[in-house]
This record gives C-alpha cells, structure tokens and sequence, in this order.
C-alpha cells in the first residue's frame, strides 16, 4: 500500500522531549578536563570532581557568556577564563574576583548525570522529574553467560527522526545492509506493530530461511533457521534491536531459548546535537561465547560497518527531503514510524504545555 500524505514526514519537529535521560558521551572521554558537549541544540559544559563524580553545567558564563569550557578547573569548581567568576557543582557562584558582593543571578544551570553502562547519562529537563528509574534497564548486563560490548559512536548528520524511523524498520536491511543482515524475507515477510506505554515495537518471524552472512558464523546450529527481527524505540529515542535465530520448526511468538538459540540485543541510543545532527550511541549484547574476544571483534566489526551504510543513507535523505519540491509518499512499511513520531510529538506537546502552566 502506498499513501500520499506527507504528513510526520521530515525532520520538522521543533521542540525535543526533555524530561528523558539521553547519553551525552563514553564514560571515559569525560574526565578531568572541561569537555563542551552540544546536545538538544544546548551547549554543556562536563568534567569530573575530584572524587571522580560528573557533573554538567550550561556552557555559558551569566556575565559575558564565555563557554566555561573555555575556562579552567579549580579544585570542584569551574573557573571562567574571562574575569574569573567561579562555579561550584551546582552551578552557583563561589567567587566574584573583580568585586566583593556576588548577585545571586550569578549562576549557571546544573544538570543531574549518570553514569551508567559506561555511558555518561545527561537529564535535560526539569531537575525535580529526574527519575533514575526512568533510565534504560538492560539485562543480563553483568550476567557472565552474556557478553555486551564497551560503548561506541558516531555522529550523523542528520536529524535524529530519521535514524528512529530506521531503527522501526526491518525490511531496510535488505537493501542497505545486504552483505550483513539481509537474507531470504527480509524483502518482503509481513510486518507486526505493537505499542506499549513507553514506546513502539514492529517486529517479524521469517520462517525456514537461510541465516544472513553476518550471522552465520555465529549461530551454534547448521542449516535452516527460524529468525526474529524485533524493532523497538522507546521515546524519546532509545532503540532496542533484537534478534533471535532459531533451529527452523522451532521459532515463533512461543519460542523458547535453549543451548541453540542465538540472541543479539543491539542497543542504539540517539541523542539529537540540534535538528541537524546526531550523536548515535551502542552496545551489542549475546548469549553466546562471552569471553571469546574475535567473536566480540567481529561484531564491533559488523555493527560499525553497518551503521556506516545506514549512516550514509540517512545523511542523504535528511538532505534529500530538506530539499523537497514535491510531495513525500509514506509506504505500509512506515507504520511505525510514523506512528512512532506522532506519539512522540504528543509527548513533547505536553511537556511544553505543563511547562507554560507551571
Ligand atoms: S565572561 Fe565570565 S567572568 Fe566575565
Ligand atoms: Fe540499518
């Protein structure tokens, strides 16, 4: 089916979802020094305390809006490189140089942080909502039977809708990853929607088919199988890929996993620099071989090589469709993620309402 709307197509959207935790870097790249990082079209400033703790404040100093990254560490506290003004963790002001008296609008805005999955996790909204538990579960994560990668990224230039749409579309690999992931169903296999409270999943079983290149080494059975392709993003923009192979004949929605089943959770987490570009996040998660280290090359391999093609695809559309002269037609494949979009949006204008209220 093919429609000819071109409505929540584009990379239009205003406003982001900030009362949501978004990865602001690798763990390790933020240390001891003053690191300006962008994120939802704002500029932070991160470092760690002495005792090793993040901290972000809003890279702009209230007298001449001098970044503070621009500045230097004192002990805890950031130092403007102009005249001085100096901050503590909270973003207050400890130290006014060329005066006596410090207002108390000398201050800068602090953001609560996380680390967690060697990944440094950044609330931009309202600090009262900030909700630990709100922050991605993953299991299995310090189970020794499975294995997850150390972090890695990239940044796309592209509005981050683009990656979600892609990271809700399965069928996608049969034309852009087509040495990796595409195989016998992935053209074509019938496509299933669900929603849930905190976001989208579509998702398919491709019965009796050949196991893709990228996968076949990998699975712990020979011949045929049975494979799942379950998409989710959860809102505002974190990506849960997984997929499941079985031995054919025993797939399907009551599958089961015993000592063949091969599973992969790939983790995407896209955190929007500004509506252009997108620092693109992830993990890759399996139940198998844990500590063989070129199993785990391999896949850093693939997963790289991969998000590479899909980065240069959607690079190419976010250009492509900015410099629109006719309408966009939406396909049946786009389901989701246009019903993904629409939620999403819905989200937003809440947030922005009870923000105007209050
Ligand atoms: S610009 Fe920061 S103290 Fe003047
Ligand atoms: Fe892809």
């Amino acid at each position: 089916m093919v429609t000819t709307t071109d409505q929540s197509v584009g990379a239009n959207s205003s406003e982001f979802l900030q009362n949501a935790w978004y990865v602001a870097a690798l763990s390790d790249s933020v240390q001891r020094e003053l690191t300006a990082i962008r994120l939802l079209s704002t500029n932070l400033v991160f470092y760690r305390t002495q005792g090793g703790t993040p901290v972000a404040l809003e890279d702009a100093c209230p007298h001449r809006k001098l970044p503070l990254s621009k500045g230097r560490l004192r002990g805890d506290n950031v130092e403007c490189g102009y005249h001085g003004l100096t901050f503590d963790t909270s973003g207050g002001c400890v130290r006014a140089p060329t005066q006596e008296r410090i207002s108390p609008t000398a201050c800068v805005r602090h953001y609560p942080t996380i680390d967690r999955y060697g990944l440094l996790w950044v609330w931009m909204g309202d600090i009262g909502s900030a909700d630990e538990t709100k922050l991605l579960a993953i299991d299995h994560y310090d189970d020794p039977a499975w294995h997850i990668t150390s972090g890695a990224s990239m940044v796309c230039q592209c509005n981050y809708l683009y990656l979600a749409d892609n990271l809700l579309d399965p069928s996608h690999v049969a034309w852009v990853h087509q040495t990796s992931f595409a195989a016998d169903g992935t053209e074509d296999a019938p496509l299933e929607m669900q929603e849930h409270d905190d976001g989208l999943v579509v998702a398919r079983w491709i019965y009796d088919c050949e196991p893709p290149p990228f996968y076949q080494p990998l699975l712990k059975f020979s011949g045929k199988c049975d494979r799942l392709q379950h998409y989710e993003v959860r809102f505002p923009s974190v990506a849960v890929n997984m997929s499941v192979y079985c031995p054919a004949g025993t797939g399907g929605p009551e599958w089961q996993r015993t000592e063949q089943t091969y599973e992969m959770i790939s983790y995407n987490l896209l955190t929007p620099i500004d509506q252009n570009s997108t620092r693109y996040f992830w993990m890759q998660q399996r139940n198998t071989d844990p500590d063989d280290e070129n199993v785990t090359k391999q896949i850093l391999e693939g997963a790289r090589t991969a998000f590479l093609e899909d980065k240069e695809i959607l690079e190419a559309v976010h250009i492509g469709v900015a410099g629109q002269s006719s309408r966009h037609i939406n396909l049946a494949i786009d389901a989701g993620a246009i019903r993904f979009r629409h939620l999403l949006q819905q989200l937003i204008e809440r947030e922005r309402q009870s923000a105007s209220d209050s």
